[in-house]
């Protein structure tokens, strides 16, 4: 069981709130929801941000017993949780792409429906505490603002009508507190089946270097691996691109 759940109005990002309230030692299992974020929080120190009440944001703090290491098990295990609620909910079933999207694979593109983001505390050189973040497009404009337009989707997009946030929200907690209770490395083959970014051929922007290559496996630590002129490439931290087959 994750919970209890606490819902709010707006606030700055509920990740950096619910890391804080993990120094301050709240326990294992809190999830805190926002109907809106002005300082919402994405990967590699980017911005994530929507209107009110047009996405699920919602993030939750766990306390597992793992080594920093394998933090990215729990990541994986929310990351299939939230595929499981799309489809269960609404029938939408998205891919991952790798390390933490999913995404809608369209004839003309891939879309992003949602990101996870898993920001940790480690304490002594132990995983103190992970708290992991969801932004789901669940009910979004149309059309999306032209920013988005052809990079991202929504579950109303997808599937032509409202869908209820707090349903999903409650799928996914369901799922994912189903899959944090049996996790072990078994979580990688589920990740690896519902992973789309491999065997396709994938663009990775690095800090500094960029892989143009075929993407062949996620490695035991949740790396990705990608075979470039004939070099496999371990991957621990980028920006992937599906591209088109040649
Ligand atoms: C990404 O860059 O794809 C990850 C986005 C994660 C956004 C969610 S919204 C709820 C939680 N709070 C944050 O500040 N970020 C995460």
């Amino acid at each position: 069981m994750l919970g209890p759940v606490e819902t709010v109005d707006e606030i700055d990002s509920t990740n950096r709130v619910l890391l804080e309230r993990a120094r301050a030692g709240e326990p294992h299992g809190r999830v805190l929801v926002a109907d809106h974020q002005t300082a919402g929080r994405g990967r590699l120190g980017r911005a994530w941000e929507a209107p009110p009440g047009a996405s699920l944001l919602a993030s939750v703090l766990l306390r597992p017993d793992l080594e920093v290491a394998d933090a990215s098990l729990v990541t994986m295990a929310a990351g299939l949780a939230a595929v499981d609620a799309c489809s269960g909910v609404a029938g939408v079933r998205p891919t991952l792409k790798w390390p933490n999207d999913l995404v809608i694979d369209r004839p003309d593109g891939t879309r992003k429906l949602a990101g996870l983001l898993a920001e940790s505390l480690v304490e002594g050189g132990r995983l103190a505490a992970l708290v992991v973040g969801i932004g789901l497009n669940v009910n979004w404009p149309h059309p999306l603002p032209a920013a988005l337009d052809g990079i991202a989707t929504a579950l109303n997009h997808e599937t032509g009508h409202d869908i209820d946030r707090r349903t999903v929200l409650e799928a996914w907690l369901g799922a994912f507190a189903h899959r944090y209770d049996r996790l072990d490395r078994g979580v990688i083959d589920d990740y690896r089946s519902a992973c789309s970014t491999l065997g396709r051929r994938v663009r990775v922007e690095r800090h500094d270097d960029v892989l143009e290559g075929m993407a062949t496996d996620i490695d035991e630590a949740g790396r990705l691996l990608v075979e470039m002129a004939g070099t496999v490439h371990t991957v621990t931290i980028g920006d992937v691109v599906h591209l088109r087959p040649i």
